[in-house]
């Protein structure tokens, strides 16, 4: 029997995995995230799996080798929270799942836009109230404006195709061009700074890496229309908070969607209320009437989870097996 510790585990992680898991790989499931603190759990695990906010840091990799860990699987597809360099020194496997339902996530960000922008969230609890008034629900047609896609991998080209069906003309950067979709999708490539001043909307898929680290920052904003909509589902950290704030305070950004945040690692995927929320950024971006946020659920639907779930059993059983990993999944 090869033990897994499976870090991060929620209700919705347990009963997929556990359907998923192959003969012969038993689970164990803890609640918290994996870091170098946490990682003496694992002791006699032949593998850990953990998702976006476990910290799989050089620390954290030298005490999982100490204890024989072999192999880390990530349920999830982007990897910036492990220290691929340190695995490979210390001889440790790392895979991931490099692709889950991307229509999941891209249509969960067209779902934040249409909400944030016909202001349904606000409606909902107003009715529910009583309260029929339309004062402040205001919004705009999405048809006949421009959207900025940020990234055209799988997530952004799904999500451009999605709001090309509400007549929204996309622009799109990306450091690989598809050139071949753009044409076929009468979409148009072009440099970061044209997309970031004629975007009425904007929308985030990039991984973060140290190029897109604060992509969006004061002079960025700056560029952008007053009245633009930015939209991130990829990770929090392409957006510097502080200067979103400033911005959203200055009137200078029309509304934002968050399905991700900068410091969300121990804020999201918690019950906190009934007690004091300790970060001050995310209070204060809480009581903007522009702001939307949710709790990066993105890939919360029933085909992502299958997915994820498969791959990640697979990547388990392929490793112990000594076979060649899925195309895409193994990082070190
Ligand atoms: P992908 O790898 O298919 O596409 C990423 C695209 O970004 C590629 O076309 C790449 O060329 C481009 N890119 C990389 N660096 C860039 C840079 N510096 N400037 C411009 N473009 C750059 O990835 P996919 O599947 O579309 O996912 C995108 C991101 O979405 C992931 O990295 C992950 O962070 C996030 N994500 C969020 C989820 C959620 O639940 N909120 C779930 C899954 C992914």
């Amino acid at each position: 029997m090869s033990h897994i510790a499976v870090f991060d585990a929620r209700s919705y992680d347990r009963s997929y995995l556990q359907q998923a898991a192959h003969p012969g790989q038993a689970l164990q499931f803890h609640e918290f995230r994996l870091d170098a603190e946490t990682a003496p759990i694992a002791r006699g695990a032949a593998a850990v799996c953990v998702f976006v906010n476990d910290r799989v840091d050089r620390a954290c990799l030298e005490i999982l080798r100490r204890q024989e860990v072999r192999h880390v699987a990530l349920r999830c597809a982007g990897f910036n929270n492990v220290d691929l360099a340190a695995a490979k020194e210390l001889g440790i496997t790392v895979t991931r799942v490099p692709a889950y339902s991307p229509h999941a996530v891209a249509e969960h960000t067209v779902a934040l836009l249409l909400t944030l922008n016909r202001k349904i969230h606000r409606a909902h609890n107003r009715v529910r109230e009583l309260n029929f008034s339309l004062a402040g629900l205001v919004g705009f047609d999405l048809h006949g404006k421009t959207a900025g896609i940020i990234g055209t991998g799988k997530i952004g080209r799904i999500t451009a195709e999605i709001l090309q069906g509400f007549g929204v003309s996309v622009l799109a950067y990306d450091l690989y061009p598809d050139q071949a979709w753009a044409r076929a999708r009468g979409i148009r490539y072009a440099s970061l700074e044209e997309v970031l001043r004629a975007s009425d909307i904007l929308s985030l898929h990039t991984p973060l890496t140290p190029e897109t680290h604060h992509l969006v920052n004061e002079r960025t904003l700056g560029l952008m229309k007053p009245t633009v909509t930015i939209l991130n589902t990829s990770r929090g950290k392409l957006i510097d908070t502080g200067a979103l704030i400033q911005a959203l305070k200055n009137h200078r950004v029309g509304g934002v969607a968050l399905d991700v945040y900068e410091e969300e690692a121990g804020v999201f995927y918690e019950d906190l209320s009934g007690q004091v929320l300790q970060d001050d950024e995310l209070s204060r971006l809480l009581t903007f009437p522009n702001v939307l946020i949710t709790s990066h659920q993105a890939f919360l639907t029933h085909e992502a989870l299958t997915q994820i779930a498969q791959v990640t059993g697979e990547n388990l059983e392929r490793l112990s097996a000594g076979q060649p990993f899925l195309e895409g999944t193994q990082l070190a």
